[in-house]
C-alpha cells in the first residue's frame, strides 16, 4: 500500500541541529536554531519556571481534566494584556478574542484555517521570512505571494518595494508581518515605516496577521516590542490577527504554548469567531494541553513573578545585545572590504550576516560551525569563549 510513498526533504533548522549533535569536534558551534543559550552555551529552564512547576506539583486543586477547546481563560486574558497593553480599548470594548494555541506555529495554523474557511485565499509573506510561514499558508490552501522586504545591496529594509507590493495586493489578502525581531533578517520597520504599512493595508483592505515570537528581545522592553501591534489595533483601528509564542521569552520551547488573537470591529464578531475556532480546534486536536498555559498564566497574573520574569527577559536581551556588539567589533577588526554595520543595526535573536550559501556550507563542512544557508545566525550561540575562533572561521570562508 505504501511502497511508493516519497520522502520529504529535511527541515533545515532541525536537520542542522541533528548534524551538530552528531559532530564530535570539540570546537563545534550551533548558530542555527533560534533557541536562547546562556554564556555557557546552555538552554536552561528559567528558575522562575522551575519554582512555579514545583508549586504546581503540590497543588491538589490542579486537575488533568479537559480544558475547553479555546484554552485556559486566565492564560488568555493575561496573554492579551501583554500584547495589547493594560489600557487597551480593544480589550475594554471586548473586541479582542483570545484563543490558546500550540505555540506560535499552532496559532498561525488555526488562524489561517479560520481565514481560509471564510473565503480568504491569498497570503503574502516577506521575502525572506521564517520558512514555516510559507509552508503553513500553502498547506492550508492559500496562494502564497511575497512582498519585498530585504535590500541585499544596502543590507536594510526595502520599504518602498514593500509598500509597492502591498499596494498591488488584491483586497482581502492576508499579510503576514513580524511584529518585532524579524526572522531571519533582524531588521524591523521604524515607527514611521509601520505607519506607512498600516495606511497601505487600510486603503487596500488587506488583513494584517502579526507573528510575535520574540517580544522583549528587540529592545529589552515588552511594551516597546508590541508597538507595531498596538499602533495597528488602537491608532489605526485594523481588524487583524496575532500569533503569539511564549517559546522564546519564557524559554518554554517544548511546552508549545502560544496564543491566537483576533481583533474585530465589534464584539458581536468575537462570539461567532469563538464558535468557529472551537470547531477548528476540535477537528485538529480537540483541546489544548494545560501545563505551559498554567505556568505562563501564574507568572503573568502575579505582580511579583511578573517583575521577576521581566528581569529575566531583560537579561536574555542584554546578553544577545552584548554578543551582537562583540561579534561586530571583532569582525570589524578583520579589515575585510564591505561593512558589518548591519549586524548592529539588526535586533532580536538573529543576525543576517550576508554570507552566501557557499560560505555557509564551508563553515559547516570545514569548520564545524552550523549556520543556516541564508546566512542567518543565532547571536546568543556566540560566547566569550568561542567568539575569536568563530570570527577567524568567518574570515577564512569570506577570504577563500
Ligand atoms: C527558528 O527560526 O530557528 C525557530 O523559530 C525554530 C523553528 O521552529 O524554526
Amino acid at each position: 500500500l505504501f511502497s511508493n510513498i516519497s520522502s520529504d526533504p529535511p527541515i533545515e533548522v532541525f536537520h542542522l541541529t541533528e548534524l551538530f549533535n552528531q559532530d564530535a569536534d570539540p570546537s563545534k558551534v550551533n548558530l542555527g536554531i533560534g533557541v536562547y543559550q546562556d554564556e555557557n552555551g546552555k538552554t536552561s529552564t528559567l528558575p522562575i519556571i522551575r519554582s512555579v512547576e514545583q508549586q504546581m506539583a503540590n497543588d491538589l486543586i490542579l486537575t488533568k481534566n479537559y480544558l475547553k477547546a479555546t484554552g485556559l481563560d486566565i492564560f488568555c486574558t493575561a496573554g492579551l494584556k501583554l500584547l495589547l497593553g493594560e489600557q487597551s480599548s480593544a480589550i475594554k470594548e471586548k473586541r479582542a478574542c483570545s484563543i490558546q494555541s500550540l505555540s506560535g506555529t499552532g496559532a498561525l495554523r488555526i488562524g489561517l484555517d479560520f481565514l481560509y474557511r471564510n473565503d480568504y485565499r491569498i497570503g503574502y509573506v516577506s521575502e525572506p521570512t521564517w520558512g514555516n510561514h510559507q509552508s503553513i499558508l500553502q498547506t492550508v490552501g492559500f496562494e502564497v505571494r511575497k512582498y519585498r522586504y530585504w535590500n541585499q545591496e544596502k543590507l536594510t529594509l526595502d520599504i518602498d518595494g514593500l509598500i509597492n507590493d502591498l499596494e498591488s495586493a488584491p483586497e482581502k489578502s492576508i499579510i503576514i508581518l513580524h511584529a518585532c525581531s524579524h526572522n531571519p533578517t533582524g531588521c524591523d520597520p521604524t515607527h514611521e515605516q509601520w505607519m506607512r504599512i498600516s495606511d497601505t493595508c487600510k486603503s487596500r483592505q488587506l488583513v494584517p496577521f502579526f507573528d510575535i515570537a520574540y517580544q522583549g528581545f528587540s529592545s529589552g522592553d515588552l511594551d516597546m516590542d508590541a508597538w507595531s501591534i498596538r499602533y495597528f489595533v488602537h491608532d489605526a483601528k485594523h481588524e487583524l490577527f496575532i500569533a503569539q509564542s511564549f517559546a522564546k521569552n519564557f524559554s518554554l520551547y517544548n511546552e508549545r504554548i502560544g496564543h491566537l488573537v483576533g481583533v474585530f470591529k465589534s464584539c458581536d464578531i468575537v462570539s461567532k469567531f469563538r464558535t468557529q475556532m472551537t470547531t477548528i480546534i476540535r477537528r485538529n486536536y480537540s483541546n489544548p494541553p494545560v501545563h505551559g498555559a498554567y505556568i505562563v498564566a501564574t507568572i503573568l497574573n502575579n505582580p511579583i513573578l511578573y517583575e521577576e520574569w521581566k528581569t529575566n527577559v531583560r537579561a536574555m536581551y542584554e546578553r544577545i545585545h552584548s554578543m551582537r556588539q562583540l561579534f561586530y567589533s571583532k569582525l570589524k577588526q578583520l579589515n575585510i572590504s564591505g561593512t558589518w554595520e548591519h549586524i548592529i543595526q539588526q535586533t532580536g535573536m538573529f543576525a543576517y550576516t550576508g554570507l552566501n550559501s557557499r560560505q555557509c556550507q564551508l563553515l559547516i563542512q570545514k569548520h564545524h560551525v552550523y549556520i543556516m544557508s541564508d546566512g542567518r545566525i543565532n547571536v546568543c550561540a556566540i560566547t566569550l569563549n568561542n567568539v575569536d575562533e568563530l570570527v577567524e572561521k568567518f574570515y577564512d570562508v569570506i577570504t577563500n
